[in-house]
């Protein structure tokens, strides 16, 4: 998903000629919309690191973190997209569509690698030299530290932990510099002592490995500093920091269809109308707008924490003459009484993390698609989507006068709010490609056959609006 200029570019910033390498593909001669996708996605190092000099690890102040490029290499391409499956590419492939962003990551910085528990063509990645040794460290330059998955080396072997030196002799061997070991940290230190001790592992992978850490820990000025700043903690869930996270939830929805018809676009929504009928599993859940991995590891439904839903947002931006209507899966008749001017349906899917989101259909869940075509057959509608990913919409298009994917927004509800109603413009674009059915996947942007519901990097503007 991701166009060789941008490997040229980055490249020829750390001095590397990228396009000269056969096995790297051809080098796409002018700067296109696409690979700015790329660049703004990796330009997130800069918030989380603040800025330092091209290609070198830095941490800016203490105000900012060491940043963490994941799972290196191929998470997102394993066979039928199982959770750290297996991802069956030739190499010229894996670079263009899953190397490129860690390649744009190094030229701005980034501190640390971590490494995905997936296969390439059948080798674990915590045991691939080739992909971390060669390719990382010595081609492309990586000067940060490579650290392993939770476990990560356990899973070496195909019954986790069956030959811990063999897991600890392959890693490290393999290049990884940090391990991360949740529990039993004497074992590891102590099988790693003996492979060093009986020459299995080089005293010069121990320095390169201690090289790399120390450089990182120095650059975050750990050593004058070793704990972390708690003058920081009164501004976790702050009004500041929940207006960045607001900029952040309009900025990164992406408008895909606006009306029937190209002339007659149907958002923005006004703010006076007489009713608004507010719809979908998701309209008035902050769990479900938040996803996985937040508070516990899969997520829920409901008030796991303080937050905006979109029902609550869209009550807060209408007048006060306007009656809002909610209704979270109603029949297409209960939806036609309600006379109102236009529908917000809002649906989804369920908080899901690592395996628990495998899912082979990608449809959306049934309620979702029932209150679609309940609601948007009696009127007229705006259908948002909240999901981690990609969803089958292509059928349920042609009943939707307008359709926004939302991702997982989070807390911050009033976020969606500010676009639908027009006080700002739509500047999202697809980070990745969007599909009419799963059974085209993989599909990736270059591919030889590219046929999606929308492309890569595609999104609608309303125009003349605040951006
Ligand atoms: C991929 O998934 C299949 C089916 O669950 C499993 O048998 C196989 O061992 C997995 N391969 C890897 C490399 O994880
Ligand atoms: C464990 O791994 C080591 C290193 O690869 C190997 O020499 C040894 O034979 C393995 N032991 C078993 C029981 O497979
Ligand atoms: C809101 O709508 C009402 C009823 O249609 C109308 O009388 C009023 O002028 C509108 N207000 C604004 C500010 O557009
Ligand atoms: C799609 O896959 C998910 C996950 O396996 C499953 O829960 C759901 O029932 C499937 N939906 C359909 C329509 O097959």
């Amino acid at each position: 998903m991701y166009r060789l200029f941008a490997h040229a570019l980055t490249l020829s910033t750390l001095g590397l000629k990228v396009c000269r390498d056969p096995r790297w593909g051809r080098c796409y001669e002018s700067f296109s919309e696409d690979t700015s996708v790329v660049r703004m996605m990796t330009d997130v190092i800069y918030g989380l690191q603040g800025n330092g000099t091209p290609g070198i690890p830095f941490v800016s102040d203490r105000s900012k973190v060491a940043a963490c490029a994941k799972h290196y290499v191929g998470d997102g391409g394993t066979q039928r997209g199982i959770n750290s499956n297996d991802t069956i590419l030739s190499y010229e492939d894996l670079f263009r569509i899953h190397v490129a962003p860690y390649v744009d990551a190094i030229a701005k910085g980034v501190s640390t690698i971590m490494l995905s528990y997936s296969s390439w063509n059948g080798v674990k990645m915590h045991m691939n030299h080739r992909l971390i040794s060669t390719l990382l460290k010595q081609e492309l330059g990586f000067k940060g530290f490579v650290i392993s998955d939770m476990e990560g080396i356990d899973f070496i072997t195909d019954i986790p932990d069956a030959n811990y030196t063999a897991s600890v002799l392959e890693s490290i061997n393999a290049g990884l510099d940090m391990i991360m070991v949740p529990f039993d940290y004497e074992k590891f230190i102590s099988t790693l002592r003996t492979l060093v001790n009986t020459g299995y592992i080089s005293m010069q992978r121990i320095d390169d490995a201690v090289t790399r850490i120390l450089r990182v820990k120095f650059s975050m000025g750990l050593f004058e500093h070793p704990l972390a700043d708690r003058s920081f903690s009164p501004h976790l869930g702050s009004q500041d920091n929940r207006m960045v996270a607001r900029e952040a939830v309009r900025k990164s929805l992406v408008l895909l269809k606006n009306g029937k018809t190209e002339s007659r676009p149907f958002l923005p929504l006004s703010k006076n109308a007489t009713r608004v009928l507010v719809a979908g599993t998701h309209a008035d859940d902050v769990g479900l707008q938040c996803g996985g991995w937040t508070i516990s590891w899969q997520g829920s439904a409901g008030s796991i924490t303080k937050g905006t839903t979109v029902l609550d947002a869209v009550k807060a931006a209408v007048f006060t003459t306007t009656q809002v209507i909610h209704e979270a899966s109603p029949t297409a008749e209960v939806a036609a009484k309600t006379k109102a001017d236009f529908a917000i349906v809002v649906v989804g899917e369920q908080p899901y993390a690592e395996g628990a989101g495998d899912n082979t259909n990608l449809t959306i869940p049934d309620e979702g698609i029932s209150t679609i075509k309940n609601v948007c057959s009696e009127v007229k509608c705006l259908v948002i989507l909240i999901s981690g990913r990609p969803l089958v919409v292509e059928p349920y298009l042609p009943l939707m006068e307008a359709f926004v994917a939302a991702w997982l927004p989070g807390t911050e509800g009033n976020g969606v709010t500010d676009v639908i109603f027009g006080d700002y413009d739509f500047v999202g674009s697809l980070s990745r490609t969007w599909f009419k059915s799963a059974d085209q996947l993989p599909m990736n942007f270059g591919d030889p056959i590219y046929d999606p519901l929308f492309r890569f990097a595609f999104g609608l503007g309303m125009g003349k609006l605040p951006r």
